[in-house]
C-alpha cells in the first residue's frame, strides 16, 4: 500500500480529499475493512502522518500536527457513521420478511364439482334419515351379479360391460353389490346411500368414461311401498333440482328389482317446454330404480316374507353434466385447472 506523503499541507489537503473519495466508493464490508486498514490501522497513512511530525520543521510543526489530528478525528467519524450506515442498509436486505413488498396470490384447490354434486345428494338423504356406507372397489362376481339376480350366462350381465381381475373377480359395474353387504350386515330397518366409484369397459367418448361414480340407495322395512320410493325421489329431485320440479316414472327393467323403473325430472332448463339439453323431450332421465327382488333381499339374508325395500341407483356425473350444463364427462377427469376453477 502505497503511503500518502503528506509532509506539506498541501499535501494534507490532497490526502483528505482521497481519504473522502474511499470512503464514499467503500460500499461493502470487504472495502470498509481495507479502508481502516489504510487510513486508520496501526501501519495506517494517519498514524504515520503523526509519526512523520518530527521531520517537520519547527516553524510548522504546531499547525500541521493540529491539521493532522482533527483530520484523523474526522476520518474516524466518517468510517464510523459510514459503517454503521452500511450495517443498517444491511440488516435490511438480509432480513427474511419486506412488509414493503406487494403479496401475492396463494393459489388454492377448490371442491371437486363430482365431489360437489355427491356431498349436496347425500346430505339431502342424510336429512331423510338415510345412512352412508361404503363398499370395495374390486368386488367379487357374486356380489357384482350373483346375489343381485343376475344368473350366470344371463344375458342382462351384457348391459354392463365388465372389467374382469379374474374369472370370479371384477371392477364392480355398480354400487348396487353394496346393498347386499348392508344386508348382510344389518337387519331392517335399513336406510342407506352408498356413493361410490364403478367401472365400465365402455368406449369413451363425451357421453361415457370408463370410470364414473354413483349414489346408490336401499330402503328396507315392513311394508314399504312403491308410494314410498315415489315420495322419496320426489322429494329428493324437488330439493336437488327446483322444488316445483315433476317427475316421471317409466317402466324399466333391471334384474335386481321388480318393478323396475327410471325416472325423469323436467327438464330445469326449459321447465318442460323442449330445448337442446332434454333433446326436445322436456324430460332428463335421472336415476333408475325399483322395489328390491325378493331373490334379492333372500341374498342379503333378509325375509322377504315380512319385509320389503325399494332401491334406486343415481349416476353422479349424469346428473352434475346437466346441473352445471356440461357436454363433455371427460372433463371431469382431466383435472385441467381452466375448468376446476369454475366450481
Ligand atoms: N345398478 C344400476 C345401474 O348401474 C342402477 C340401479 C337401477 C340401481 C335400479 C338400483 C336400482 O338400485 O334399483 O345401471
Amino acid at each position: 500500500m502505497a503511503r500518502e506523503d503528506a509532509s506539506t499541507l498541501e499535501n494534507l489537503d490532497t490526502l483528505r480529499k482521497k481519504i473522502f473519495s474511499d470512503l464514499e466508493s467503500a460500499t461493502d464490508s470487504a472495502a470498509l475493512e481495507s479502508f481502516r486498514i489504510k487510513y486508520l490501522g496501526k501501519k495506517g497513512a494517519l498514524r504515520a502522518l503523526l509519526k512523520g511530525l518530527k521531520n517537520i520543521p519547527a516553524e510548522r510543526r504546531k499547525e500541521y500536527g493540529a491539521r493532522a489530528n482533527q483530520l484523523r478525528a474526522e476520518t474516524e467519524q466518517a468510517f464510523s457513521s459510514r459503517t454503521r450506515q452500511k450495517k443498517a442498509r444491511g440488516d435490511q436486505q438480509s432480513s427474511p420478511f419486506d412488509p414493503s413488498l406487494p403479496g401475492y396470490p396463494f393459489p388454492h384447490g377448490s371442491i371437486h364439482p363430482l365431489t360437489k354434486i355427491r356431498n349436496e345428494i347425500r346430505d339431502i338423504f342424510i336429512s331423510m334419515g338415510f345412512d352412508v356406507a361404503y363398499g370395495p372397489d374390486v368386488e367379487s362376481d357374486f356380489y357384482n351379479f350373483a346375489a343381485l339376480n343376475f344368473p350366470p350366462h344371463h344375458p342382462a350381465r351384457d348391459m354392463q360391460d365388465t372389467f374382469l381381475v379374474s374369472p370370479e373377480v371384477v371392477l364392480r359395474t355398480h354400487t348396487s353389490p353394496v346393498q347386499i353387504r348392508i344386508m348382510e350386515e344389518q337387519q331392517p330397518p335399513i336406510r342407506c346411500i352408498m356413493p361410490g366409484r364403478v367401472y365400465r369397459h365402455e368406449e369413451i367418448s363425451s357421453r361415457s368414461y370408463c370410470i364414473f361414480h354413483q349414489v346408490e340407495g336401499l330402503y328396507v322395512d315392513r311394508d314399504v311401498s312403491f308410494a314410498d320410493l315415489k315420495g322419496t325421489l320426489l322429494w329428493f329431485a324437488r330439493r336437488f333440482f327446483d322444488e316445483k320440479t315433476h317427475i316421471k316414472i317409466r317402466p324399466s327393467f333391471f334384474p335386481f328389482t321388480e318393478p323396475s323403473v327410471e325416472i325423469d325430472i323436467e327438464c330445469f332448463l326449459c321447465k318442460g317446454a323442449g330445448c337442446s339439453v332434454c333433446k326436445q323431450s322436456g324430460w332428463l332421465e335421472i336415476l333408475g330404480a325399483g322395489m328390491v327382488h325378493p331373490n334379492v333381499l333372500a341374498s342379503g339374508g333378509i325375509d322377504s316374507e315380512h319385509y320389503t325395500g325399494f332401491a334406486f341407483g343415481m349416476g353422479i356425473e349424469r346428473i352434475a353434466l346437466l346441473k352445471y350444463t356440461i357436454d363433455d364427462i371427460r372433463l371431469f377427469f382431466e383435472n385441467d385447472i381452466r375448468f376446476l376453477r369454475q366450481f
